[in-house]
């Protein structure tokens, strides 16, 4: 006991510094999670250790799990939900099995598009720090060969999902080969999430257009407000950080983003006659790296609902607005910025005007570096609700393949565009 005793006067030094005090792991409410034997499934441990040390009412005596230098495998899905007041020291590696059929099978169900997870975790007043080494690896390699391209696989979970959750903090944590999704942040507010380190790279298959690592976003936000993603760096095969349905208040700054298509909005207006909204986004001091597809893209459903979610949908409502895109340095990028509104089942093609989806108040300011394209912005809008407030300035990047500027701005209503003017419209039908 005397470890709890003592926790109350220690508490503002304990909150802040993370000294390790030897403790009676049973006596107070200190859990040190200890792996389970021979490589077998720590996940009973872990459940244990939340559901002992992870619920604490009083802001002043907050609980603490511990989880050693140790690498502890999960065989069996984990929902710690409910938390509160309670720090997580991750010092060690969290390694998921290849266990496909369990997975298929139990993955536990998001909330969002028919996603499911394999840890859900959340709560209230959560300090989690995983000092920059502590790793939830989700070996997802096996993923990657088994669902060979096939979009959203029913029942491929998420590597964790922080769900209603408020007034917490992620830092200093590195997600590995996640099985699909990285962090799902649903349900949620007031979230800072810094210092991670996200790299889900297919080492068979070469990163394409056609992803071998399909469907690893680093995170995506839905249902979330008041968001802060701080020092990133995602290396993946998909949206580098994505921003779907009622996500509002969403901060990232001083990210470096790797590979993937890039920061993404959306997709959204996937369910049929719901109203929908993506609302005070900044992205600032951002670095796109290596090949990746774009700086930013917005993505909608078309108006017709066609199928059902994940692959399937459309004819969802709503407005995608303020938002301000701000310091982005380019290197190399196989695209700039794009807007789409014909999003459709299993990639179907038509009925790119009639999204009812309005996307207004959209400002790129301060883009330099270099891309291999000439298009600075394809702004494929919807007729039936044109864009409105697009603004473009301060764009100073060399396209490497002649070394001049891009000069292209291709437009489909877009109404009263900013600080550039529409050469033409877009080229082609972009359908993801
Ligand atoms: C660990 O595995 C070995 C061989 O598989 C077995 O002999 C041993 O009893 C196991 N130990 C425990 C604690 O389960
Ligand atoms: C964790 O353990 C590994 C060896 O298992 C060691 O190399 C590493 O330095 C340890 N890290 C910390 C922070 O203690
Ligand atoms: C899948 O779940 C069903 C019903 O819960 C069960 O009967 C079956 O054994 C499970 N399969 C696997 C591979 O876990
Ligand atoms: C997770 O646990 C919470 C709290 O016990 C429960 O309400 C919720 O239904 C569980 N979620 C799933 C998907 O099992
Ligand atoms: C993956 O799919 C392609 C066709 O899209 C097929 O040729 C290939 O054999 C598949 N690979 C595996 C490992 O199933
Ligand atoms: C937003 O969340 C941060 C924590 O990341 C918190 O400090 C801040 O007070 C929140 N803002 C509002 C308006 O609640
Ligand atoms: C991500 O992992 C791959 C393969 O291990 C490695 O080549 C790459 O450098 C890593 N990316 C970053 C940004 O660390
Ligand atoms: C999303 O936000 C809209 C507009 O604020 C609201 O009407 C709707 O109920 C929200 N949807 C959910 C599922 O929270
Ligand atoms: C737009 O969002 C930013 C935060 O991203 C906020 O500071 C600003 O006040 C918002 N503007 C309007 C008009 O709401
Ligand atoms: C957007 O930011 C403005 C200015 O801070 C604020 O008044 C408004 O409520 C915010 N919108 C949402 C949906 O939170
Ligand atoms: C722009 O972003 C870069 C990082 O990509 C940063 O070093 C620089 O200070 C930022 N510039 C401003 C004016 O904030
Ligand atoms: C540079 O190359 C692009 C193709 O990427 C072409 O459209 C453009 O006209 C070229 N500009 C000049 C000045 O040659």
């Amino acid at each position: 006991m005397l470890g709890k005793l003592l926790l109350p006067l220690l508490a503002p030094a304990v909150a802040a510094s993370y000294v390790a005090k030897p403790q009676a792991p049973q006596d107070s409410n200190t859990c040190i999670v200890e792996p389970a034997t021979n490589g077998s499934d720590s996940a009973p441990a872990i459940r244990d250790a939340f559901a002992r040390c992870g619920h604490n009412a009083d802001a002043n005596d907050r609980g603490k799990v511990v989880f050693k230098n140790e690498t502890y495998h999960i065989q069996s899905v984990m929902n710690t939900t409910g938390l509160r007041n309670v720090d997580v020291d991750l010092q060690g590696t969290l390694l998921w099995d290849q266990n496909i059929p369990y997975w298929l099978n139990h993955s536990l169900p998001v909330g969002y598009q028919n996603q499911s997870s394999a840890w859900l975790f959340g709560g209230e007043n959560v300090h989690w720090d995983g000092h920059g080494y502590g790793t939830l690896d989700g070996n997802g390699q096996v993923w990657y060969d088994f669902v060979n391209g096939t979009n959203n696989y029913p029942g491929r979970p998420h590597q964790i999902t922080v769900t209603g959750s408020r007034d917490s903090v992620f830092q200093g944590i590195r997600f590995v080969q996640s099985q699909m999704w990285t962090v799902t942040i649903i349900h949620s507010e007031n979230i800072l999430m810094e210092d991670i380190y996200v790299n889900s790279t297919d080492t068979k298959q070469e990163v394409g257009f056609d992803f071998s690592s399909l469907n690893t976003d680093g995170a995506d936000t839905v249902y979330a407000n008041n968001i802060t993603f701080r020092r990133w760096v995602v290396d993946n095969g998909d949206d580098s950080i994505a921003m779907k349905a009622n996500s509002t208040n969403i901060l990232i700054e001083d990210c470096r983003f790797h590979t993937g298509l890039g920061i993404a909005i959306g997709s959204i207006g996937q369910y049929d006659g719901e109203f929908e909204t993506i609302e005070n986004v900044t992205a600032r001091n951002i670095q796109i790296l290596d090949k990746m597809r774009y700086g930013v893209y917005v993505k909608t459903w078309t108006g017709r609902s066609a199928g059902y979610p994940p692959n399937g949908g459309g004819g969802g409502l709503g407005y995608a607005a303020n938002m301000t895109f701000q310091n982005f340095t380019l290197e190399g990028a196989t695209g700039i910025f794009a807007v789409t509104q014909c999003t459709s089942y299993n990639d179907a093609t038509g009925g790119c005007d009639t999204s009812e989806f309005h996307i207004r108040d959209l400002v790129l300011e301060d883009w330099h570096g270099t891309a291999v394209s000439d298009v600075v912005a394809a702004v494929q809008c919807s007729a039936a609700r044109p864009c409105t407030g697009i603004e473009i300035r301060d764009i100073d990047i060399v396209d490497t393949v002649n070394g001049t500027a891009p000069a292209s701005y291709l437009c489909d209503n877009v109404d009263g565009p900013k600080g550039f003017a529409c050469t033409g419209p877009t080229w082609e039908e972009n359908n993801r």
